[in-house]
């Protein structure tokens, strides 16, 4: 089961695997979504939520303060979609 991840605002649609990250999928895809520690901490990954619906490793969220949790700012290196999920990132420039 594989769900899809559409991005804001280039609409830029990738594939993300059962129990997969939206950050592992968009690396093994080649979309450019900044990262940095793919840990939860650093914060270079902060995306916001759009629609649809995921689980996100909560005591992970290092990265994340309770008024950017509310506002629905996530951690793609945190969060495994379980629907298709539309969510809002600059993306960086493809290498090469
Ligand atoms: Fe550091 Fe996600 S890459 S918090």
């Amino acid at each position: 089961m594989s769900f899809e991840v559409k991005v804001l605002p280039s609409n830029h649609r990738f594939d993300v695997g059962d129990g997969e990250t939206v950050l592992a999928a968009a690396i093994r895809q080649g979309v450019g979504l900044p990262y940095g520690c793919q840990d939860g901490a650093c914060g270079s990954c902060k995306c916001r939520w759009v629609a649809g619906e995921f689980e996100l490793g909560i005591h992970q969220l290092k990265a994340l303060g309770e008024a950017e949790r509310a506002a629905g700012f996530i951690l793609a290196c945190r969060t495994k979609p379980t629907s298709d999920l539309v969510i809002e990132s600059h993306e960086l420039p493809a290498e090469g």
